[in-house]
């Protein structure tokens, strides 16, 4: 397998990660209204996060895909920016009706994004 193809997988693997992590700590934080005090656990999504992007730039460059280029590729990143931007909202808002909106429609764009980069179409699973 080309190191390419390993590098898909690794970010693949993240972008995963990154929303069912996500959605563990919305129905933990706003649903039970408990913190998480693990250290560990504070830490890995920033983690995760981080990866996620780096290995998103590498291959953006070793495949020359450039979001101002190809339409799908700039709508997927305009939706990492609006899921990171909700995700902030939803876990900085005081936790109730608001808050859950936030973190619904952060979850909503993290499935568009999977859809869009699998059916590489800016409809994504509509396609
Ligand atoms: C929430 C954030 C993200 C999610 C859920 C996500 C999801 C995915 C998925 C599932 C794939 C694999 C597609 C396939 O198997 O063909 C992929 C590929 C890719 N992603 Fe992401 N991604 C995210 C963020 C990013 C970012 C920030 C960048 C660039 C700055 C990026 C650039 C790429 C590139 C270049 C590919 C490879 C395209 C190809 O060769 O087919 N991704 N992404």
């Amino acid at each position: 397998m080309s190191t390419y193809m390993i590098l898909v997988h690794f970010h693949s693997a993240l972008a995963v990660l990154t929303g069912l992590g996500f959605a563990a700590r919305g129905v933990w934080r706003l649903g039970m209204g408990r913190a998480i005090n693990n250290r560990a656990l504070r830490i890995a999504p920033h983690v995760v996060d981080t990866l996620l992007l780096a290995s998103g730039i590498v291959l953006m460059v070793q495949a020359s895909l450039w979001p101002h280029l190809v339409a799908w590729f700039g709508l997927k990143l305009v939706l990492v920016v609006v899921y990171i931007v909700l995700g902030i909202l939803a876990f900085r808002s005081r936790p109730g009706a608001r808050a859950w909106v936030f973190f619904a429609l952060a979850l909503l764009a993290w499935i568009w994004i999977l859809g869009v980069a699998l059916g590489k179409s800016s409809l994504g699973w509509l396609a």
